[in-house]
């Protein structure tokens, strides 16, 4: 109650107390808190839970995390013998890293007040940053002296060991310890538990390179911080804005779009994404308005509908940021912009429409066909239905022209390139080849994702050794680990388990799907012949690889019993 109480406002209500909830974005308060059952509960959102679940949803907490950290509000030493001494050793490790972070961020808002900040307190000033904003973000000043940084924590006692784990002192053989960072104005990377990760530094002026970054350390890894999540994961707005720059983050929250934030000198990764997913299901791109900033969109905008975020695209010009926006053309101008951002799909369509002259018939023929490809994405019939209504309303393409194009690509392999054409006597494709079974593998894993009630009726008649794919495989299996423990699929975790950027796309590939609109006979039918596709598929392969007459018999027999497959759902 105290716990949930200092991170929400409460107000008594009967029995509970009522609050905004901190897990979705609402006006008025279903969060509810009773002290009797100890356990919290919106009737917006569904979130509930004990003390430690919120700690953990909240604070982004493991089990353990959570629990160290309640105990350390109420002051009780937990026993450590459940720690090995590794991780009681990598803990401690990682509590002295964020020690000397915090004291380096300490010191550099310290030089910045001091005389030598001078010039770098006009330079924020120029940029129209007030006090309030330089306090919130904790700005701070490198100054010009090559190691003034390095004695100072040596002056508090820290190892030459750890200052070099810090990435904050380089260390050479023949200049000795130098600072990273020198005249240069700082900006403290917070983690979403306020805690300083690593450090930008901006140049004062035009010099080169404009940013210097803490290189990765045990700390700080790039793909999975966002600039400004620790303030804008609490902001209760409906969305996330995600800009390119530290300083397009603080102007914007400086605005009041306190949602803004940036991933940090390098592009959007998967785990970006499902670290938003935590908090939002819609995202609007900000990015500059230069080539670099539309590349950056169209490799973002994939990952983020892979991670369930839905997204638009803010257009900027004629400015290059919202920094810059901003300041031309004030709040309100950037308010609508936001308003009008176009949905990412359109824009992707945009984009590839650069690529074609519509003027030409066979240039505006590819440009149709790659447009219909792409509409597979959407697994929702009614959704893709509305899609290709928009695209044929834009670009004047009859709607079942297109319609049956989609039809046609949906039936193949989405990831293929152009369907080859086929050589005389070659067998045709039909839904028992090996990228019929393949899109039926993935239709049964984007529909267990869609609608998880189906989970005991697919899990009686499919078992994870059934996908023959071995990626599919480890999926489906992933997938009904997730359907034991939380009902329900996690794509993007999913996505996040595979290293190799391509296993990532087909993991994507695997859950969008063109699952056929729920009516509930037509819906059953087809889930029927799906398993029992991708069952005989399975039962296949296996006869293929028998040892003996025996197993034979049994997978005959089995196939057999496939006919009679009942499904209840
Ligand atoms: P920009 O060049 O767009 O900078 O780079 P900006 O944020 O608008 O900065 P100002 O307004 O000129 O001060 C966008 C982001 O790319 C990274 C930084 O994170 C920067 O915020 N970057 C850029 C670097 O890491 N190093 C660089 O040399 C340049
Ligand atoms: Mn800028």
């Amino acid at each position: 109650m105290d716990v949930i109480g200092s991170h929400v406002k409460l107000t008594k209500k009967g029995n509970s107390y009522f609050g905004l909830c901190p897990f979705h974005n609402e006006k008025s308060p279903s969060f509810s808190v009773s002290r009797d059952k100890q356990m919290y509960y919106c009737f917006g959102c569904g979130a509930g839970g004990n003390v430690f679940t919120f700690v953990m949803e909240y604070e982004n907490y493991s089990f353990v995390e959570a629990v160290k950290y309640l105990a350390d509000r109420a002051g009780i030493q937990l026993p450590e013998a459940e720690q090995s001494a590794q991780q009681k050793a990598a803990r401690d490790r990682r509590q002295q890293l964020l020690h000397i972070n915090k004291t380096a961020a300490t010191y550099y808002v310290y030089q910045l007040k001091g005389e030598r900040g001078a010039y770098a307190r006009k330079y924020f000033q120029d940029r129209q940053l007030t006090e309030k904003t330089l306090i919130h973000f904790g700005l701070g000043y490198a100054n010009p002296y090559g190691d003034d940084l390095y004695r100072y924590l040596k002056k508090m006692k820290f190892s030459d060991d750890l200052i070099k784990a810090s990435g904050l002192v380089r260390f050479d053989e023949k200049k000795g310890a130098r600072d990273r960072f020198w005249n240069r104005a700082m900006f403290p990377i917070m983690d979403v538990n306020n805690k300083v990760i690593g450090f930008g530094g901006r140049v004062l002026g035009d010099g080169l390179p404009k940013y210097v970054n803490s290189p990765e350390t045990e700390l700080f890894d790039k793909s999975r911080n966002l600039y400004g999540l620790n303030f804008a994961r609490t902001s209760r707005k409906k969305n996330i804005i995600l800009c390119e720059g530290y300083m397009d983050v603080i102007s914007m929250h400086q605005a009041g779009f306190t949602n803004a934030v940036a991933s940090l000198g390098t592009a959007l990764t998967s785990q970006h994404c499902a670290l938003l997913k935590r908090y939002t299901d819609e995202a609007v791109l900000a990015y500059d308005s230069d080539g670099a900033g539309v590349k950056a969109a169209m490799r973002a905008i994939p990952l983020l509908r892979a991670a369930g975020i839905r997204t638009k695209v803010l257009h900027m010009d004629p400015c290059k940021d919202p920094d810059e926006f901003i300041k031309r053309f004030g709040t309100q101008a950037f308010q609508e912009r936001i308003d009008q951002a176009q949905n990412s799909f359109m824009f992707e369509i945009s984009v590839l429409e650069r690529d074609y002259d519509l003027n030409e018939p066979d240039e505006k023929t590819r440009f149709f066909r790659e447009a219909a490809k792409k509409l597979l994405i959407f697994d929702q019939e009614l959704e893709r239905r509305n899609y290709i209504e928009a695209l044929s309303r834009q670009y004047g393409i009859p709607f079942e022209e297109l319609n049956r194009l989609v039809n046609r690509y949906g039936l193949s392999l989405p990831e293929k390139e152009e369907a080859p054409a086929r050589q005389a006597g070659e067998k045709p494709q039909g839904p028992d080849g090996k990228e019929g079974v393949l899109a039926a593998q993935r239709l049964i894993l984007t529909w267990l994702c869609r609608e998880p009630s189906i989970y005991p009726a697919v899990r009686a008649h499919l078992s994870p050794d059934d996908f023959e794919d071995p990626l599919y495989r480890e999926i489906c299996r992933m997938a009904y680990e997730q359907l034991e423990r939380d009902k329900k699929v996690d794509p993007a975790r999913i996505m996040d388990a595979f290293e190799d950027k391509e296993k990532q796309k087909l993991t994507a590939a695997a859950f969008h799907a063109p699952v056929p609109e729920k009516d509930a006979a037509a819906g059953k039918k087809a889930l029927r012949e799906t398993i029992i596709r991708v069952r005989r598929n399975h039962l296949d392969e296996m006869s293929r690889r028998v040892k003996d007459l025996n197993e034979l018999q049994q997978i005959i027999k089995m196939k057999s019993e496939l006919q009679h497959l009942n499904i209840s759902l």
